[in-house]
């Protein structure tokens, strides 16, 4: 079959997302024990083609009883914990577990690392829930907490029918917990109590194939500190290069390029946000904020996020970028224990280029002290990438809609950033 057939096939699918969903499955197909979790969970298979027609709830809603009412018992030894992150202690707890076990390349050169000023913002957005911000603790004295989930509340659109879901991030276990089937009892209990909430959609990303992604973005990076990447191994030399030409082809200018450009501030949000929502809505998966959540996520924080508008004379809101910032920690570097990378989060250009506001975000992130400025290929990022020389990492993201089928969509199609 070649390509334009089977594009035919998949009328609203991405053929390369389509093709390699299914080498993969292929792949798996003569595993027996492939996906004993997943392949019991409200998630289309690897193999299954999905049609406009049946997009939808995989199973239907659950009445109130019957959603089971105890948590899902744990191994003897742990135990279940809400994680107040309120509380100083458990958060720096929490910063602690994530710290040491949470994402890492595949190279095992670097590892997130969330600030607790970071998780504190991504953790309590309008209608967050404490019994969502869930801990394994060990039961023995010590009481260390070794695993955890959470759920945040969120409105998403997906092709044009507004859901109430939410977002799962962090599942972390610690590493000498791993591969003791403990995920996917983390997983059952934070949907047993969103269930519990009456929300029976979620969406989640991560970087392994599961079943079954509904987009596939790819990482791309900009290098604010070359010297620095290439001493940590974040990148190389390329051919023929030096590295003074190197930081010569990188280097920016000390100061913005546009007049006018400001931090967000509150007078402001009403208009950043109407600006901003308007934009969305003409991807067919976006996230839809009501005043007080667009608040939360775009005022700026100190080393958090970080978000600045242009505006007319009228003081309405034109234009809009915003960034956030999580380091990695450089596994067994003892000069750069630490990368610091900024995350393209939404933008939105209507009186300039996008590309030339862009510019501006790389001068910014660089000004703050940014080694590196990450975006994925998802919204209108591809238009700037070549411009602005971003490349292509080896990293990839795959969406996931739980209990939602739907076939794939570009990452073009997408207007969704989670942290
Ligand atoms: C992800 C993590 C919690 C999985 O725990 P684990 O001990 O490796 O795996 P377990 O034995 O508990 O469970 C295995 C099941 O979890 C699933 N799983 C693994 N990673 C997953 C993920 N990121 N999201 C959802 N399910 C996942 C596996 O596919 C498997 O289910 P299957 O048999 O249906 O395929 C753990 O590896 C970890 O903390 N990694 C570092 C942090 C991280 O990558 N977090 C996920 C960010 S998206």
């Amino acid at each position: 079959m070649n390509e334009k057939e089977e594009e035919k096939h998949q009328p609203n699918g991405t053929p390369e997302i389509t093709q390699l969903i299914r080498q993969l499955a292929i792949g798996s197909s003569n595993s027996s024990v492939r996906h004993q979790f997943w392949s019991t969970q409200p998630v289309p298979s690897l193999e299954e083609q999905t049609t406009d027609a049946e997009e939808g709830p995989i199973e239907p809603d659950k009445d109130p009883e019957d959603i089971r009412k105890e948590p899902y018992p744990l191994l003897p030894q742990f135990e279940w914990t809400e994680c107040d992150i309120e509380n100083p202690k458990e958060l720096e707890e929490l910063y602690r577990l994530l710290n040491a076990n949470y994402v890492e390349d595949d190279d095992a050169m670097f590892r997130f690392d969330y600030s607790a000023a970071f998780l504190y913002w991504a953790l309590k957005p309008p209608g967050w829930r404490k019994d969502w911000h869930i801990g394994v603790r060990t039961g023995s004295s010590s009481r260390r907490l070794v695993a955890f989930i959470s759920a945040i509340p969120s409105t998403i659109c997906i092709k044009g029918k507004l859901l109430k879901m939410v977002e799962i991030n962090f599942l972390c276990i610690h590493k000498k917990l791993r591969n003791k089937r403990l995920a996917p009892v983390l997983i059952k209990e934070i949907t047993r109590r969103v269930n519990q909430a009456g929300i029976f959609q979620a969406v989640y990303t991560a970087g392994i194939v599961l079943p079954r992604p509904v987009a596939r973005c790819r990482y791309y990076h900009r290098s604010l500190n070359p010297k620095k990447l290439i001493q940590v191994g974040f990148s190389r030399l390329g051919p023929r290069m030096t590295l003074s030409r190197t930081i010569r082809l990188y280097a920016l200018p000390q100061d913005i390029t546009m007049t006018g450009l400001e931090p967000l501030s509150p007078p402001y949000v009403s208009s950043a946000r109407e600006l901003l929502s308007q934009y969305l809505t003409r991807f067919r998966l976006y996230v839809s904020f009501s005043e007080e959540e667009f608040s939360h996520w775009f005022l700026p924080r100190e080393n958090v996020i970080y978000c600045y508008i242009l505006k007319n004379e009228q003081g309405v809101v034109t234009d809009l970028i915003s960034f956030y910032e999580l380091s990695s920690t450089v596994i067994q570097n003892d000069k750069y224990p630490k990368l610091r990378a900024a995350y393209s989060f939404y933008n939105v250009a209507t009186t300039v280029s996008l590309e030339s506001l862009m510019y501006n975000a790389l001068i910014l992130a660089k000004q703050q002290g940014f080694d590196v400025f990450n975006a994925l290929d998802l919204m209108e990022n591809e238009t700037f990438f070549k411009a602005l020389k971003f490349h292509p990492g080896d990293g990839f993201l795959h969406y996931y809609l739980y209990n939602w089928r739907c076939s794939t969509l570009s990452p073009a199609e997408l207007g969704l950033v989670l942290l």
